[in-house]
């Protein structure tokens, strides 16, 4: 079925997006405001998209026309930020974060969420969270509309002790995480422990890939 998205209206395309672009990892993001207010929300229109500069983006919409969420602003005022991934166990103080308070309400404090220095951004990470990256603001891309794509940089990334398999290689025990995405809908979301493993072909192999592929009966 086609689906023209000329024709139909914002909403509906939004649905059509967030119910098809899955499973999205979600940016559970503290920042503050430049008088020190704490804010803690989460965004699943998120992802990395560099290694080089170590850039990660996350789409940030508004409350309502003209007022930005907290977040937004708060990024856009202070250039700082952290992004927390979200663990299973976390599931719930995230969706408790989500809620749509006045900018003055500490999200961190209503969830009951401790929080722990960071090193080179004002804000703090979440201590619950297995991963957090200090991120400096690098670029705001307004869409022209409500929503727009908050670039930051990747200053340094916190993950938890034991799920790093070995420091020197950086190499980190992924499924060890237990980080959750969202799916579909306003209340679906998946674990990360249903795996399967495919390596990449080298393009030497190709030929010979093709010449077993045609010699099947
Ligand atoms: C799992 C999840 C993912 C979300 N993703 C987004 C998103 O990508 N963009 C967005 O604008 N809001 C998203 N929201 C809604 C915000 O978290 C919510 O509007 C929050 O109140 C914003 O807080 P703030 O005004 O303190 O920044 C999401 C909510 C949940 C529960």
């Amino acid at each position: 079925m086609l689906f023209d998205f000329a024709a139909i209206p914002p909403r509906e395309r939004y649905k059509l997006l967030v119910s098809t672009v899955t499973p999205r990892p979600i940016a559970w993001i503290v920042s503050q405001s430049a008088s020190g207010e704490l804010n803690a929300a989460p965004f699943s229109f998120f992802n990395a998209f560099s290694g080089d500069p170590p850039v990660v983006g996350i789409g940030i919409g508004s409350h309502e026309p003209g007022r930005p969420k907290d977040t937004r602003l708060n990024i856009r005022e202070t250039g700082e930020f952290v992004v927390n991934l979200v663990p299973e166990e976390a599931a719930e103080a995230m969706n408790i974060t989500a809620i749509e308070f006045e900018p003055s309400v500490n999200e961190l404090e209503e969830a009951q969420l401790q929080t722990i220095s960071s090193v080179y951004v004002k804000p703090p990470r979440i201590g619950i969270s297995p991963v957090s990256m200090e991120c400096a603001l690098m670029q705001i891309v307004e869409f022209g509309g409500e929503n727009a794509l908050v670039l930051g940089r990747v200053l340094a990334m916190h993950v938890r002790e034991d799920a790093v398999i070995d420091p020197a290689k950086h190499e980190i025990d992924t499924p060890k995480l237990k980080l959750i995405g969202r799916m579909h809908g306003r209340g679906w979301y998946t674990r990360t422990s249903d795996l399967f493993q495919m390596d990449r072909i080298p393009r030497a192999n190709w030929k010979l890939h093709d010449a077993k592929v045609s010699s099947k009966p």
